[in-house]
């Protein structure tokens, strides 16, 4: 895998952060779920936000991965303005990871295909696209995994196959859904052990939504969400 993934992004940045979130308001009828939330993520940091069951996690991930749009505020990410972007295709494609809390692999295809979905569009051709999924599961360490199906694997191996989903078309962002919510502490392990490794190895920026103290207690800055904004930044 390509080492230097994020230079460029660093590069073109000139030390402008990442993600940029200023003022964000996102509501549902009368409900003020985002409401009036700033905060800044540099490249290669990891951000956990926590919060209360309904407090607006998942909500503020959709934004920042163009899935939905605020009601005012604005959201860079590597120099990408959101509120005004018409390209959100390319950017989820290019720009975003994103992994889900129920990891949405695909049952009936193989770990190699899910992560070769992923690359649909980009011009690879099918042989590449193959090649380059067992490459990624490599680095998941899920080789020996590749012809397995879903159904048949636990669910630590699906979580990191929907990270190496994720990881498909190089983000710039990894954004992750409670990412260790449903696995054992052998399996949260595995898969919080694989995000310090690739960010060691790739400067990958995450930002992960958790109510796991697990994954909490190992992101450098935790931001807790309560009644629509941001009640503290811990450094954990
Ligand atoms: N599309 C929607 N339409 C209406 N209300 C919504 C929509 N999406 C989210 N909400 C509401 O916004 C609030 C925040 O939801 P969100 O899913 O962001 O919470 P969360 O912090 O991720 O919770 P959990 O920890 O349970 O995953 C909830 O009250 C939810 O009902
Ligand atoms: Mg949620």
């Amino acid at each position: 895998m390509n080492k230097d993934w994020h230079s460029e992004v660093d590069g073109d940045h000139g030390g402008e952060p990442l993600v940029t979130v200023r003022d964000l308001v996102r509501t549902f009828g009368n409900d003020r779920v985002i409401d009036g939330v700033s905060f800044d993520i540099k490249a290669g940091e990891f951000v956990a936000i926590s919060g209360p069951s309904g407090s607006g996690k998942t909500t503020l991930l959709h934004l920042l991965a163009a899935l939905d749009r605020p009601d005012t505020g604005t959201i860079r990410v590597a120099g990408h303005d959101l509120v005004h972007l018409h390209r959100l295709t390319e950017y989820r494609r290019n720009q975003i990871g994103l992994v889900f809390q129920l990891h949405n692999l695909i049952p009936r295809l193989t770990s190699r295909q899910n992560v070769a979905i992923a690359m649909f569009g980009t011009g690879l051709g099918h042989r590449e696209r193959a090649r380059r999924a067992e490459e990624l599961l490599a680095t998941v360490g899920l080789a020996h995994r590749a012809g397995s199906k879903p159904p048949t694997m636990s669910g630590g191996e699906r979580q990191r196959v929907a990270v190496a989903r994720a990881l498909a078309n190089e983000p710039a962002l990894l954004l992750a859904d409670e990412p260790t919510g449903s696995l054992d502490d052998d399996s949260a392990a595995l898969v919080l052990d694989l995000f310090d490794d690739l960010r060691a190895r790739t400067g990958l920026t995450l930002l992960a939504a958790s109510h796991d103290p697990r994954l909490n207690e190992r992101s450098d800055r935790l931001l807790r969400l309560a009644d629509g904004h941001i009640a503290s930044v811990e450094t954990p």
